[in-house]
């Protein structure tokens, strides 16, 4: 009869539990209204902005033409260019899990190696010929692959990535996340050129130590990133 109670409560225990372990696993959770046009004057409160009231709402909430404009690519020492078309470019996108942005590479061009914390990445090439590769978590093992015009590539979530334009032609490529905002750590920027909280910034040291190289390369590569 105990060890019945004792089941009984695990079972009552993981009923309670399963509704707090699914959401682990998805990407943004699913919307519980048609829309939620992204009041941006509002703080965000979790997962997304305040809903817009309905009667101000306008069929140009469900538009957006930022990703018709080619970016400008000559103004990176990268030579490329990302527009992003997530929630704050774009409000109708808040709750619906999903954005996109523009990549232009400009021949030699490549795109910083970077992850989107919150989302998996697909893209299409559009126009040009281009590397893309993404590096596993734990064992660092490249995976990569030359494509062209309507390929399509994914990188999953939060794994490290780039692209590269090995054509000869300007490379354009959409591309789509799981997130409405999927963030971005660009991975040199990030550890080179935070900005201290306070008085705490990355030590000089840890950086010295994480890529062997000496206080002069260090403040180098920060010049270089600032
Ligand atoms: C490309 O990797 C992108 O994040 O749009
Ligand atoms: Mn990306």
């Amino acid at each position: 009869m105990k060890a019945n109670n004792i089941q009984i409560q695990h079972i009552v225990f993981l009923i309670i539990l399963l509704p707090i372990i699914k959401p682990s696993h998805s990407s943004d959770p699913d919307p519980l209204q048609d829309f939620c046009i992204a009041d941006l004057k509002s703080p965000p409160s979790i997962n997304g902005y305040p809903c817009k009231p309905t009667v101000n709402v306008t069929s140009d909430d469900f538009f957006f033409d930022g990703l018709s404009k080619e970016g400008n690519t000559s103004n990176s020492p990268m030579k490329s260019f990302v527009t992003q078309g997530h929630v704050l470019a774009f409000p109708g996108l808040n709750t619906l899990g999903m954005s996109m942005n523009r990549v232009d590479i400009a021949v030699g061009g490549v795109t910083h190696p970077h992850t989107h914390p919150r989302a998996t990445e697909c893209g299409v090439v559009v126009k040009g010929r281009m590397l893309v590769g993404l590096i596993t978590s734990g064992n660092n093992v490249v995976y990569s692959k030359n494509l062209s015009a309507g390929q399509v590539f994914v990188i999953p979530r939060g794994l490290v990535h780039f692209q590269m334009n090995v054509g000869r032609v300007n490379v354009l490529v959409f591309t789509a996340f799981n997130s409405h905002l999927p963030g971005t750590v660009q991975i040199s920027k990030n550890l080179f050129a935070s900005k201290p909280s306070g008085n705490n910034g990355v030590p000089d040291e840890v950086l010295m130590k994480a890529f062997q190289v000496n206080k002069t390369v260090v403040d180098e590569i920060k010049s270089n990133l600032s």
